[in-house]
């Protein structure tokens, strides 16, 4: 490990989360048209980099392979989870998006109401899946609850539920912060986490005291926000080509982000912060012993990318 450049890290992500993607509804569920929705916004292209982040996590802490067919579950489940926070993000009522990953959105080829389910249905899925592995595996009860925990009002949906309601509002920069770690930072603290608690068999108590657990969190609060913050300069300074989706709708909707609050600038300096931060505690994790080299060409990428 630790020899790879990100192109490769994405394929190798991509080949390792594809098959379980393809297994998650059999083919007479994939008759149906939601679920063909569905699988039409989850196959549409996107980076995978929540995937990405828990091989890498799962690599660099050495969690063994005896888990590695669950941490892929779990990775599978969150890219649901992520992908059903975008149809409902896109929707007319949300940010009335045309373009997600290159190709129309979900209610684009298919419609309002059957975008909604396709939502609701990976959602459900995910919940499913959740309760299923906790069914064979109880020690994954915790690291099941916790990605739900992540998904809801305490994370990306708390997230988003700020984001609609700070449109065309001056909010503060406390707040707007939390708006960002909640609507992204959840989904990827849940990346970052998930297979440390996996292999740990985690409990919610254990989980407030653990040095790692500890760390692990903190590290993924300043990915997330870096990747919210370049996300914000994406919309300002990229175009849907490269990016896969509509650009200058932050500020065409008066949406609250980085970018509107402290400026292009501003917002490249919080970036650089967010990015010191993380290589520090990288270091420390090297100091651990651990072999942060991919988990490093990961960050280049979160910050230098421009889709
Ligand atoms: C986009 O996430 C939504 C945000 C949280 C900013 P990604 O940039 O990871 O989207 P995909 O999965 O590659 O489409
Ligand atoms: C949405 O943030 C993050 C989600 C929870 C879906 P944005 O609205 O900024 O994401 P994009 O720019 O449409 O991908
Ligand atoms: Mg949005
Ligand atoms: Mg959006
Ligand atoms: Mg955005």
């Amino acid at each position: 490990m630790g020899s790879l450049d990100i192109n490769a890290l994405m394929e190798r992500t991509e080949q390792w989360i594809l098959p379980e993607l393809e297994s998650v509804f059999d083919s007479k569920e994939s008759e149906d048209i939601t679920v063909k929705a569905g699988l039409y916004s989850l196959f549409a292209g996107g980076k995978r980099l929540r995937p990405l982040m828990m091989k890498l996590t799962s690599e660099m802490l050495g969690t063994g392979t005896d888990i590695d067919a669950d941490v892929k579950y779990f990775a599978a489940t969150l890219e649901m989870l992520h992908t059903y926070s975008l149809i409902h993000d896109d929707l007319p009522a949300l940010d009335n998006d045309d373009l997600r990953r290159g190709k129309p959105t979900c209610h684009k080829a298919y419609g309002e109401g059957i975008a909604v389910l396709a939502g609701d249905l990976l959602l459900n899925k995910a919940m499913e899946r959740l309760f299923s592995i906790c069914e064979k595996k109880p020690g994954y009860i915790y690291t099941a609850s916790a990605l739900a925990e992540n998904a809801g009002i305490k994370g990306m949906l708390g997230g988003q539920s700020i984001d609609i309601a700070s449109e065309e509002k001056e909010i503060s920069l406390d707040l707007l912060t939390e708006l960002q770690e909640k609507k992204t930072g959840a989904f990827i603290e849940a990346a970052v986490v998930t297979p440390y608690y996996l292999s740990k068999q985690m409990t919610r108590e254990e989980s407030r005291t653990d040095e790692m657990a500890n760390a692990l969190r903190k590290l993924a609060s300043h990915i997330g926000l870096a990747f919210q913050i370049k996300d914000d300069i994406l919309d300002v300074t990229s175009n849907s080509e490269i990016l896969g989706k509509s650009t200058g709708k932050d500020a065409r909707d008066e949406k609250a982000t980085f970018v509107t609050l402290l400026g292009l600038d501003g917002a490249k300096e919080r970036l650089d912060e967010e990015t010191k931060s993380i290589r520090s505690i990288l270091d420390s994790f090297d100091g651990k012993g651990f072999d942060t080299e991919d988990y490093r060409t990961l960050t280049d990428f979160l910050v230098n990318r421009d889709r």
